[in-house]
């Protein structure tokens, strides 16, 4: 008789599949930001991203920790979703925008990464309460707040970002002021 793996058949086991989740979406997100920040010009746009960067390499230490703390081992399982904000990214880069509307598009990129990290935390949080594991459960929360004020820091660099994307759309295409 074939057996097929069911993997899920415990509500413990959605949880840990959220977090094998989680732990490729920080993953993919360390990989992913550093070519953001190259990219990056303005100085609070950059130091937003760079300042998340640390950030997201505790925030991946913690997910161990939360695998420590219900006896599972570390590992990932491969989220689409954070592949595909990521590949938009890339995408806009590519297009090679003047630097100041890549400014906004990057701002615009991050806070989605930003916004389903924090859905998928939120998910994370509730699970983990109605399963009892309150310590993961507040590691989690610490690392929503995280992402909350990473995004608060993106909605500030957005003032000026926009401004200078502003005036550079009536530009013109020459390299001269
Ligand atoms: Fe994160």
């Amino acid at each position: 008789m074939a057996i097929l793996k069911p993997k899920i058949q415990t509500f413990e086991d959605l949880f840990l599949m959220k977090m094998q989740v989680i732990y490729d979406v920080e993953s993919e997100i360390l990989k992913a930001l550093p070519k953001m920040i190259k990219k990056a010009t303005d100085p609070d746009l950059e130091k937003a991203l760079s300042g998340h960067l640390a950030e997201t390499e505790i925030q991946k230490e913690r997910v161990e920790q939360i695998f420590d703390m219900v006896g599972a081992k570390p590992k990932k399982m491969a989220c689409a979703a954070i592949r595909g904000l990521v590949a938009d990214a890339e995408d806009v880069i590519a297009m090679k925008p003047p630097s100041e509307l890549l400014d906004a598009a990057l701002i615009g990129a991050a806070r989605s990464v930003e916004h389903f990290e924090m859905s998928k935390y939120m998910a994370a949080i509730s699970w983990a309460e109605a399963l009892g594991h309150a310590d993961a459960a507040k590691l989690l929360e610490t690392t929503l707040e995280e992402e909350r004020s990473a995004d608060l820091k993106l909605v500030e660099a957005a003032e000026t970002v926009n401004e200078r994307a502003l005036e550079t759309v009536i530009g013109d295409e020459d390299e001269d002021e």
